[in-house]
């Protein structure tokens, strides 16, 4: 496969001035990285899902910055071409504008991220201007925000009342007015995600669950592939059963060693017969 130019942000924009819609999709490990990179996927957030996907936690709030750093750094080596987004983690920006800058500052260098995405509205505008006034990328992230999972009262739709749609609106234009150069809508109703992709001046929009009129798309990799036990999200289209793949491998090697039939001849390592014969003779 021919190498895969780098993303930049002038393509990025690009995309959306020619009506393409840009891909996107989360990722946590070097081989998913590597497969990301070979599907030509424009963006790839770490997210901290990987939490929950990864780490098996019941939420994202225990994600620390080393966990997502880690896990960035692996992304990177998987994918040096894909625009990578390292997501703050929950109290890595909540407590201060100078904490928000020194821990995007993180992603960019240890991890070699482009840009950083933060959770809420316009409560969190003045780390967006930092962040951004620091020369680093920011995206902002509106609608189901699931650091604050339990002030919305679970993972569920978010705007559905003309009211909180419009507070779902003006914090977009807080974000993008702060210098956002993307927001991300997680299940809003796609009429208000309409809404703020046509109220968008010099900002993408993209939808996780929001419907089809956003700039560009995000899932979260693991649901696309049946591979979280514990619900699948409505949003989430299965695109292969990799979760059913695995677990009929795994029954699969699971009998065979117990049936003796794993493994055979090709699969070991033989040593030349007068070397076996010398290390006999040795060990007596
Ligand atoms: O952590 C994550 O994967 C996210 C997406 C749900 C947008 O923030």
């Amino acid at each position: 496969m021919p190498e895969r130019k780098k993303m930049t942000l002038p393509s990025l924009f690009k995309k959306v001035a020619n009506n393409e819609p840009i891909t996107m999709l989360t990722c946590y490990d070097y081989p998913t990285a590597y497969f990301q990179e070979q599907a030509g996927i424009d963006m790839i957030l770490v997210g901290d899902s990987l939490g929950m996907t990864m780490l098996g936690y019941e939420s994202t709030l225990p994600v620390t910055m080393e966990d997502m750093i880690r896990h960035s750094q692996a992304v990177r080596r998987g994918s040096p071409n894909a625009w990578l987004i390292g997501d703050m983690p929950y109290m890595s920006y909540q407590p201060s504008v100078e904490s928000a800058i020194r821990n995007a500052g993180r992603f960019m260098a240890e991890a070699s991220c482009d840009a950083i995405k933060l959770e809420g509205g316009a409560a969190m505008a003045d780390r967006i201007r930092g962040i951004v006034d620091a020369g680093i990328p920011a995206i902002g992230h509106l609608g189901l925000t699931p650091q604050s999972v339990s002030a919305l009262g679970g993972f569920r739709v978010q705007g559905k009342s003309a009211s909180l749609a419009k507070k779902i609106a003006e914090d977009a234009k807080a974000l993008e007015k702060a210098g956002a150069f993307m927001i991300l809508l997680e299940m809003v109703p796609d009429r208000l995600c309409e809404v703020i992709t046509k109220r968008a001046e010099g900002c993408i929009i993209m939808s996780l669950g929001s419907g089809p009129h956003a700039h560009g798309q995000l899932l979260i990799y693991h649901d696309m592939f049946g591979l979280y036990p514990r619900f699948k999200p409505k949003m989430a289209k299965v695109f292969g059963n990799a979760g059913e793949v695995i677990l009929n491998g795994l029954k699969a090697y699971h009998d065979e060693v117990i049936g003796k039939q794993f493994p055979q001849r090709e699969n070991w390592f033989t040593m030349p017969d007068e070397e076996y014969d010398e290390l006999l003779k040795e060990l007596k």
